[in-house]
This record gives C-alpha cells, structure tokens and sequence, in this order.
C-alpha cells in the first residue's frame, strides 16, 4: 500500500522557502502517529528541512539525484523506479513530500492523507497536485477548530484511489 501524507491549504500549498507553511503541533502529532513503524520516502529537500535527521523508528528513503551522494541514517536513491520498489517491499510506506516527490507519486499512490488547513498563504511557492475527485473518493474527515496550540482550523481527511 503506498500512501502520501500531507498538510494542504486552501490553494494546495505545501510550503514556501523550503519551510512548512505553518506550526501546527496537532498535524505533527498526527503524521508521526500514522508514519512511525513504516517507510518514509522523500526528497533531498524535504530531508534537510527537517529539524531531526532521519525521522526516528521509520526507515528512511531519500530520492536525490547526484549519485554520489548519500543521507546518513537513510537509504539514499537515485531514481523514482528505485524508490517505489522499496516502497513496495513493505505493507504500508508513505510519501512524506516535498512538492516534486508529490507530484510524481500520486499517480502510484493508493490512498491519501491530506491535513486541509482552512488559511491560505499567498506567499507559497510549493505545491501539492489537485485532488481530482474523479480520481479519489473520501472515506474519512475529522474537523478540528483552531485553539491556543493550533493557530488554524484544519480537517484530516483520508481519500482512497477510486477502482478503474
Ligand atoms: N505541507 C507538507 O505536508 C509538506 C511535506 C513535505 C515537504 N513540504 C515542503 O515542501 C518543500 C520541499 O519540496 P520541493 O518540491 O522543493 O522538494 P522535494 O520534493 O522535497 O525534493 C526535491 C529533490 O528531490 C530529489 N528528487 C526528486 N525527484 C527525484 C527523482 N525522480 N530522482 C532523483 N532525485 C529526485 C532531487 O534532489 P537533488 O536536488 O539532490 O537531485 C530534488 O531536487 C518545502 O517547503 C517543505 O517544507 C511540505
């Protein structure tokens, strides 16, 4: 089963400068308890924005593609066909980000978990690819108001691939 998990605006944005669009600790909570025990698969951007490297009790794919280089504590890949396989070897992975690893997973990926946080950063400049309906069907939405730790409402909402 391969998944991507991410956290979207209202317009799709993912991040800007190479940074998430926001805190929000709830989303943070809520991806490590659905990632950790299983496969994480990113790209080099997304490696070096995160504060702690690899992310602890998940196995870590790092898609880059300078061949000589290689991540720390992650398994380091150089094409996206590499990269599915070993995603593959397991039950469930997860596509963590960033905007080009996205867009050139979802069309392998069975089912999404999207973070809809109800803001729009105008100032964005990375994306998630639209989630044409067409395509996926929604099986599950929780809603949460903002409060003191979480400065925006936002939904979890899981969308699984539509059968052909
Ligand atoms: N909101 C969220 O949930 C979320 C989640 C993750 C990330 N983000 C945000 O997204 C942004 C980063 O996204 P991004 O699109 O700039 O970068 P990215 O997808 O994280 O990484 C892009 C890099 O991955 C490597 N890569 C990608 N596809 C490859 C392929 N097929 N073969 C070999 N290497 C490949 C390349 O590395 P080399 O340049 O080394 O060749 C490429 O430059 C940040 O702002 C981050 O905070 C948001």
């Amino acid at each position: 089963m391969l998944n991507i998990i991410v956290a979207i605006d209202e317009n799709n944005a993912i991040g800007r400068q190479g940074e998430l669009l926001c805190h929000l600790p709830a989303d943070l909570q809520h991806f490590k308890a659905i990632t950790t025990g299983h496969t994480v698969l990113m790209g080099e951007r997304t490696w070096l924005s995160l504060p702690h490297r690899p992310l602890p009790h998940r196995r870590n794919i790092v898609l880059t593609d300078r061949v000589s280089e290689t991540f720390d504590g992650a398994i380091t890949v150089y094409d996206l066909q590499e990269a599915l396989r070993l995603a593959n070897e397991e039950e469930e992975a997860f596509v963590i980000g960033g905007g080009m690893v996205y867009r050139q997973c979802i069309a392998w990926a069975d089912r999404l978990y999207i973070t809809h946080i109800h803001h729009t950063w105008h100032d964005a400049d990375t994306f998630f690819p639209e989630i044409l309906p067409s395509c996926w069907s929604e099986v599950k939405r929780e809603e949460f108001a903002a409060d003191d730790n979480n400065p925006y409402d936002f939904s979890f909402v899981t969308y699984e691939r539509k059968k052909a």
